[in-house]
């Protein structure tokens, strides 16, 4: 099957765009490892693993953003997940970025590429104020990835989600914030870069 191709952003090293259900056996790569869903209390199973790609799907056809497949530029295989959604937080609505990479891919960048990315493209494609990521309490590396972005700690808060209380720290950056950084780079609904 083609992948969808209204929504496409590039990095130096990496292609963004809609998931299918062809790329079912790289998510569940993510999806069913332990260690990658610590944050989400463990790992899913088949059919919340099928849940969740029906959900980004649904997500591209109600908003035209969700997760999207983060595909490396030099082997083409899909390598985790990064994008932008609607989140509530408290019962607020924020527009969240979210990243999950596959564990043999952590540590080289990556996440911090892609998650740079969807956030140049979340300030130039939506009319947003703030850019959120919502973050348990106990992920250190998520922590690190949303400073590394530029976000700043706006608040604690409580989820449910699982059978599981989790605490979570809000993590945000605003647009004028985003607009002085050297790393912002505004890019176009399909990724192209804007002069
Ligand atoms: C969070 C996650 C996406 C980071 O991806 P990654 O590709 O390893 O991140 P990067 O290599 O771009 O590293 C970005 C920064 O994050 C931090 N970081 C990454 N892994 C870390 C770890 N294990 N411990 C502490 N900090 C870490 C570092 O500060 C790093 O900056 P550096 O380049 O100065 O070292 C990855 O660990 C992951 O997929 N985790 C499981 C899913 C998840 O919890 N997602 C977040 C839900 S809120």
């Amino acid at each position: 099957m083609t992948p969808d191709p209204r929504v496409r952003i590039e990095t130096a090293r990496l292609q963004l765009r809609e998931m299918t259900d062809d790329d079912l056996p790289d998510l569940r790569a993510i999806l069913h490892d332990p260690q990658a869903m610590t944050a989400y209390n463990g790992a899913f199973s088949a059919a919340e693993s099928m849940a969740w790609l029906q959900r980004q799907r649904q997500r591209y056809r109600d908003d035209g953003f969700g997760l999207w497949a983060v595909v490396r530029g030099d082997t083409g295989r899909m390598i985790g997940q990064c994008g932008i959604t609607r989140q509530q937080i408290d019962g607020d609505q924020v527009i969240e970025v979210g990243y999950l990479f596959q564990r043999a891919h952590w540590g080289h960048g990556y996440g911090v590429e892609a998650a740079a990315a969807c956030r140049d493209w979340a300030f130039s494609t939506l009319p947003i104020d703030e850019l959120y990521a919502k973050i348990r309490s106990t992920n250190i590396a998520s922590m690190n990835l949303a400073i590394r972005l530029g976000m700043t700690v706006r608040r604690t808060f409580t989820t449910h989600y699982r059978g599981v209380d989790m605490p979570h720290l809000a993590f945000a950056i605003d647009r004028g914030t985003w607009a002085r950084r050297s790393d912002a780079r505004p890019i176009g609904f399909r990724g192209d870069v804007a002069n």
